[in-house]
């Protein structure tokens, strides 16, 4: 469960919800705006904490385990693309992904930042800052980042929200490819079932419990 705020403005994001990501899986969370999407995706994460019940991660608990041995759990296994990519607006598409890589990847096993950004087709945007690219660049840039972090898992808010539908499919697309190359669980939040189809396994929120589960 997780509940954000105290008293009367107390608010029940999600209840009794349980779920397993299997390594390399692809599940989709579908549902509404406001109906816990997010919310889950960090908890998942360990953003959030909830408030009551569990995440494990790889057999460890994530409650069970200090500030720091959690950041380097996030920081080793899991990364974001946030809704809207959050980029650093002044740091070029380079030194986003070069960030990123830093301050997750360990020393012995450096990744250039270029070929991450080759890899979503970016190159030529190096040099750009984030207000200098269109949405779906910026939604490379996030991807190329979130790569370069190696994670098991890689949790999507809203991939494609921002993006027409082409440029959205194209972001999927890569996404797939990317996914069946380095094969990490991918955990993808849309209100977009054709999104959400593209996937493994949907499960629908509404008001923070689970609707419905499709194959
Ligand atoms: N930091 C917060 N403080 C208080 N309430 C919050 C907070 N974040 C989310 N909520 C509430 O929790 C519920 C679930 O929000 P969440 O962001 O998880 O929904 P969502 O499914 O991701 O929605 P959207 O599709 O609009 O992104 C909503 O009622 C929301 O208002
Ligand atoms: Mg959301």
């Amino acid at each position: 469960m997780v509940e954000y705020g105290h008293g009367e403005g107390r608010v029940r994001a999600l209840d009794s919800v349980s779920l397993e990501v299997g390594p390399r899986e692809r599940l989709a969370l579908r549902g509404r705006s406001g109906s816990g999407k997010t919310t889950l995706l960090h908890a998942l994460g360990g953003l959030v904490e909830p408030t009551s019940g569990e995440v494990e991660l790889d057999g460890r608990l994530l409650a069970t385990l200090d500030d720091e041995a959690r950041r380097g759990i996030r920081a080793s296994s899991i990364a974001y693309v946030f809704q809207g990519a959050n980029l650093l607006p002044t740091f070029t598409g380079f030194e986003n992904v070069a960030f990123a890589i830093r301050a997750t990847s360990s020393p012995d096993a450096p990744v250039d930042p270029l070929m991450l950004l080759r890899l979503v087709g970016l190159a030529d945007k190096a040099e750009h800052l984030p207000g200098e690219m269109s949405g779906g660049e910026r939604q490379r840039v996030a991807l190329a980042r979130a790569l370069g972090q190696h994670p098991a898992l890689l949790l999507c808010d809203e991939p494609t929200g921002q993006l027409d539908s082409d440029t959205g499919t194209r972001i999927l697309d890569l996404i797939d490819a990317l996914q069946r190359e380095f094969g990490f669980a991918l955990v993808t939040a849309t209100h977009d079932e054709h999104v959400a189809a593209r996937h493994d396994r949907v499960l629908v929120l509404e008001e923070g419990r689970f609707a419905e589960a499709r194959a």
